[in-house]
């Protein structure tokens, strides 16, 4: 492994590079500005003709990104289109397309095979491919390599292709896209090495790995390891609640430990795309080899269990204050996946409302980053978060805690807050019940 600082690089180019990214979602939009911010000519391609008009038009399609950004990159030259002939002159191209999971757990890679065939017929020699899309170790080489290399490229020589994680975390204002560190591995050294001179312009720092699947399996290895530590921690709250100790609390004082220890709390379950997702790219390749990998299946079945536990926590607070949860108006608190961000892909609190529902139970929810949400067959539209709907509520859920969210008022007009993510720590008051 080798770390190189945007200070340290060597790179001489004397002309700016032209690149693509394919896929302008979370992760490739920040990463088209970023490359902008960094003086190369960028052209953004999505199959997403809705998309490329806002973006095109200087609206931003994504909380974390400002219309302004997108404007005035826009202005700046920066270019959006759904046609992938614009990408006949690049010199690189980034691709950042999803990858979810298939039936039965399986990984989905139809997008990336989907969009590395485009590039196939477009590219031109030279070029240098880099994966940003999370995929299971060995799929660069098996798939992005073979299908460029179908029609007699040769891999490092006429073409370059590697791996390189996405690691942003939505909504956290503490580092910016491209002050993550950046690991990379290439699928040849000569592919590593352009892919690298490619971005130690554009990050603070990359971070070389001997390998396109050694960076594969970085991720993988990222991801894994907060699913399974926020499994055994969820499954600690069930065993310190019944215990009547305070998980918080137990937390924060281990945490004390300056080494060996890194706390992971509880909550209502895992959200988004990579953590509840992830792991199972690498069981599945594991499995491959004909290894069982059952800390990822038992940290999952633990996670997917929390918006039940939740669930049957509020039923018996809402009996022991003699409402039945079939008489009951919940109002949900929060349903973007994370705080301070509008995505709601794989939300527990999708999953809890379905289980309250089934309850028969009359939900609401607020949230001021998500209007409107699904939940099976029903649209549900976020209520406006007054004094009167907190007193009409007889449980106020919290399931995200966005920053925005005024806790003295919600604890003074609700009769029961139920609080999954211990934002009421400093309220010590009856009304207010912790995860
Ligand atoms: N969202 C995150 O926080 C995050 C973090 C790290 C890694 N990742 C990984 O990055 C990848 C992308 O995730 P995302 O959250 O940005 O997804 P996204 O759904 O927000 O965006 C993907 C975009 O790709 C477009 N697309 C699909 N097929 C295409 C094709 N053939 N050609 C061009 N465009 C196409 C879609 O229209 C969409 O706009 C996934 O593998 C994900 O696991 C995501």
């Amino acid at each position: 492994m080798s770390r190189t600082s945007a200070a340290s690089s060597t790179a001489t180019a004397t002309t700016q590079p032209r690149v693509g990214v394919v896929g302008l979602g979370y992760v490739g939009l920040p990463l088209s500005l970023a490359m902008h911010a960094a003086g190369y000519e960028v052209v953004g391609v999505d199959v997403d003709d809705t998309k490329v008009a806002e973006l095109s038009g200087g609206r931003s399609t994504i909380s974390d990104v400002a219309d302004d950004a997108v404007a005035g990159a826009v202005d700046e030259g920066l270019s959006f289109t759904t046609d992938y002939s614009a990408l006949a002159d690049v010199d690189a191209v980034s691709i950042c397309v999803p990858t979810p999971l298939g039936k039965s757990e399986t990984p989905d890679l139809s997008f990336v095979i989907d969009a590395v065939e485009r590039l196939a017929g477009v590219v031109p020699e030279g070029c240098t491919i880099i994966l940003e899309s999370t995929v299971y170790p060995g799929a660069t080489s098996e798939i992005i390599g073979d299908i460029l290399t179908d029609n007699g490229l040769v891999l490092g020589e006429d073409i370059y292709v590697a791996f390189s994680p996405e690691r942003i975390d939505p909504g956290n204002k503490d580092y910016e896209p491209t002050s993550i560190p950046k690991v990379l591995g290439g699928i040849t050294e000569a592919c590593g090495d352009h892919a690298a001179a490619l971005y130690q312009p554009v990050f603070d720092e990359v971070v070389r790995v001997d390998a396109a699947t050694e960076a594969e399996l970085v991720k993988l290895l990222e991801n894994t390891f907060r699913a399974v530590n926020i499994g055994l921690i969820n499954e600690l709250a069930q065993v310190a609640h019944e215990l009547d100790v305070n998980i918080w609390n137990v937390i924060d004082a281990a945490a004390t430990k300056p080494f060996g220890f890194m706390p992971f709390y509880p909550g209502p379950g895992l959200g988004g795309h990579c953590i509840p997702i992830d792991p199972f790219f690498l069981s599945w390749k594991a499995g491959q080899q004909g290894i069982d990998m059952p800390f990822i299946e038992h940290a999952d079945s633990v996670n997917r269990g929390m918006p039940g536990h939740v669930v049957d926590r509020v039923v018996k607070q809402l009996n022991t204050r003699g409402t039945a949860l079939s008489n009951a108006d919940i109002l949900v608190l929060g349903v973007a996946y994370k705080p301070d961000v509008s995505d709601t892909r794989e939300s527990a609190a999708i999953d809890i409302i379905d289980q309250l529902t089934d309850w028969e139970s009359t939900v609401t929810y607020h949230d001021p980053h998500v209007p409107t949400l699904d939940v099976r067959e029903t649209t549900y539209e976020s209520v406006p978060l007054t004094p009167q709907r907190l007193a009409a509520a007889d449980c106020v859920l919290l399931v995200t805690d966005h920053s925005v969210f005024d806790l003295d008022e919600i604890v003074a007009e609700s009769s029961l807050v139920f609080d999954t993510r211990n934002a009421t720590s400093e309220y010590e008051a009856d009304n207010v019940v912790r995860l």
